[in-house]
């Protein structure tokens, strides 16, 4: 468990009538241009439309933006490794990857990047991403993962990032099956998962800030929806269960903000905080007015709500973060299957 207590940067509080001054870690990332693409409007988001339940998160330009953003966070924490895309040992020579719910494919596209001679296949629900520029052995392909998988050749890495709430629990068992099933003997599975608890360590969270109702609230709302946010503390069981072997771990923090001290966190903190702010609404809108109590909110209590919210996050006082986990393991090679027990036929 990575119980290390994130210290603060007191540099940071360069305080001027009361007032904390330096603003540009807060500034709205740049849009991402827009592509037009079929999907669903519902409170003036857009969804995926491939299967009648759907899918809890947007499809739209706010949220690939927010993937990114996500996606920025992981590498800035493992920037000081040689490859911060993953940690599985597959080797300089992978030939099939797959990213399995892909986002804006910003994660398959790097590994494309990393071995030109590997083909690199996406599975994604999500309206097509904008993305301008595809390396040419990186295969996007927009599908449902619940169904069955159509790939022949078997896969050296399958990938997930941020799969939370995309799956009711019978799903996640199909899900991790199938994974297994495409892998080659020796091959990797590796996921990351974020909580959607804000945490703070030290108390300067106050205990009446509506931060504190955030993660209780939507966990609550998709606990009713069948899609527990719980995956960061579920997968390492679930991959277990399906047979994978060889199982690791690494936890992390991630800060909100840019309050560490360390100069790696502090600039980890200032992406998720971007990340934070672009994506609270199309994480809650879906949730909260199909399942919120005492009954489903409106969009616009919703839009109050994330409104408040945000100007909270704006605090660089509250010295806050999301816990992080990466899981990686290997698919059992032939000779270390237990032989299947042999049973006689009873007379
Ligand atoms: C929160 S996003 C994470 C995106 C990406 N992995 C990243 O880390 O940037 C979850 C993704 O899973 C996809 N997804 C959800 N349910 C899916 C399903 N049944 N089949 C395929 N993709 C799915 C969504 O469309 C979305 O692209």
């Amino acid at each position: 468990m990575n119980d290390q207590v994130i210290a603060v940067d007191t540099d940071l509080y360069q305080i001027r009538d009361g007032e904390y001054y330096p603003e540009d870690w807060q500034s709205e990332t740049t849009s991402i241009g827009s592509s037009i693409y079929r999907g669903l409007m519902e409170n003036g988001r857009r969804y995926q439309n491939l299967r009648d339940e759907g899918y809890l998160v947007p499809s739209d330009d706010q949220m690939f933006e927010t993937y990114e953003a996500g996606h920025l966070v992981a590498l800035v924490l493992e920037s000081d490794r040689p490859n911060p895309l993953f940690r599985s040992p597959i080797g300089t020579d992978p030939k099939h990857i797959l990213d399995l719910g892909t986002g804006k494919g910003v994660w398959a596209i790097d590994v494309a990047d990393m071995f030109p001679n590997g083909n690199d296949g996406t599975r994604s629900r999500s309206i097509p991403p904008p993305v301008s520029w595809m390396p040419p052995n990186c295969i996007l392909e927009v599908d449902d993962a619940l169904q069955e998988w159509t790939w022949r050749e078997p896969f050296d890495l399958i990938h997930m990032r941020i799969m939370i709430g995309s799956f009711t629990e019978p799903e996640w068992d199909r899900v991790y099956k199938q994974c297994y099933d495409k892998l080659q003997p020796g091959g990797w599975i590796e996921q990351v998962e974020a909580s959607p608890m804000i945490l703070c360590d030290d108390g300067s969270l106050p205990p009446d800030s509506i931060l504190h109702t955030w993660g209780v609230y939507t966990m609550e709302c998709a606990k009713k929806a069948g899609r527990e946010l719980d995956a960061i503390d579920t997968m390492s069981d679930s991959i277990r269960k399906a047979g994978f072997v060889d199982i690791h771990e690494k936890q992390y923090k991630w800060p909100i903000g840019p309050w560490p001290k360390d100069k790696k966190l502090k600039e980890a903190g200032m992406v998720n905080f971007q990340h934070w702010m672009s994506g609270m609404e199309g994480w809650c809108m879906w949730l909260l007015t199909k399942f919120g109590s005492p009954q489903p909110w409106t969009k616009e209590e919703v839009q109050v709500y994330v409104a408040k919210l945000r100007a909270e996050l704006k605090t660089p006082r509250y010295h806050i973060y999301q816990r992080a986990r990466r899981v990686w393991a290997r698919k059992p090679f032939v000779d270390e299957l237990e032989p299947e027990i042999k049973r006689e036929p009873s007379p």
